[in-house]
């Protein structure tokens, strides 16, 4: 780590932190092709920077760390970037399997992941069973995610309850629907980093996303390390949560 990097985590370590943050790792693609080299290699130097988040995110303190690492939409991307993402992710798993078990990290996966190859599900299920017992961290990753289409899900389940007889509609109420979510169990999401200057949600935890701040780096995720990691969790001490409250309202409460 930088020395800048270093004096950036003592600050954070000083203050309130988010306890549930979500990051839309892009721009691998403009990185790779920035310095000529195919698309994938800047996939791979992005799962370097995962390595780097997760273990600074532990190191602060966030309890809950949730990746955008492919979307429902990713499908649609050329057959040899796609396969060579689920290959990536394959090894990241395995790689990472002793690092998350020492850290007493649990990684979750959320999204269909039933369409995943067989070889990333088997790897997915590997990790996520031995590491079940995980108590320092929640690292979850959005894998074949969308949030419109896990929204659909959960309407689709709660309608099918209803169907059944199980479940009054009127008793439908956010809690119940959040219930019905894959990132049901999830804490409310504090903050949402998007990297590579883009000013976009991208389908990414839209239910989580109603009082989250939202932080845009410049950084494109190969390039985003430490340092912008804690610049992002100081930038979002500096904001005033009201939650659709009044200053004045907030200021009380904390008094
Ligand atoms: C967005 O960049 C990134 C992705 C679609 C994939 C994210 C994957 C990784 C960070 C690596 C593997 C993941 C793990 C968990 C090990 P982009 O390709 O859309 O970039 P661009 O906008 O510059 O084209």
């Amino acid at each position: 780590m930088t020395a800048r990097a270093e004096s950036l985590k003592e600050r954070v370590l000083q203050g309130p932190r988010p306890a549930h943050v979500g990051i839309i790792m892009d721009g691998n693609g403009r990185w790779a092709e920035s310095k000529g080299l195919p698309r994938l290699e800047g996939h791979r130097e992005g799962a370097e920077s995962v390595r780097a988040i997760t273990t600074a995110a532990r190191e602060v303190g966030i309890q809950a760390l949730t990746l955008y690492a492919f979307s429902t939409q990713n499908w649609g991307r050329p057959r040899g970037e796609v396969l060579g993402l689920m290959d990536l992710l394959r090894t990241f798993l395995l790689q990472e399997k002793r690092t998350l078990l020492e850290n007493d990290i649990r990684l979750c996966a959320i999204g269909e992941t039933h369409r995943l190859p067989r070889r990333v599900r088997k790897a997915l299920e590997e990790v996520e069973e031995a590491s079940a017992g995980g108590r320092s961290m929640t690292l979850t990753l959005a894998l074949s995610y969308g949030g419109q289409e896990e929204i659909v899900c959960a309407a689709r389940e709660l309608a099918r309850r209803a169907k059944e007889g199980e479940l009054d509609p009127e008793a439908i109420d956010v809690a119940t629907f959040q219930g019905a979510l894959w990132s049901g169990s999830l804490p409310p999401l504090d903050l949402c980093i998007r990297t590579s200057g883009e000013n976009r949600v991208s389908n990414f935890l839209l239910w989580h996303m109603a009082y989250a701040e939202i932080v845009v780096a410049k950084e494109l995720w190969p390039d985003f390390r430490e340092e912008a990691f804690f610049a992002a969790l100081l930038e979002y001490r500096q904001r005033e949560r009201r939650f659709g409250l009044t200053s004045a309202q907030i200021r009380e409460r904390s008094r």
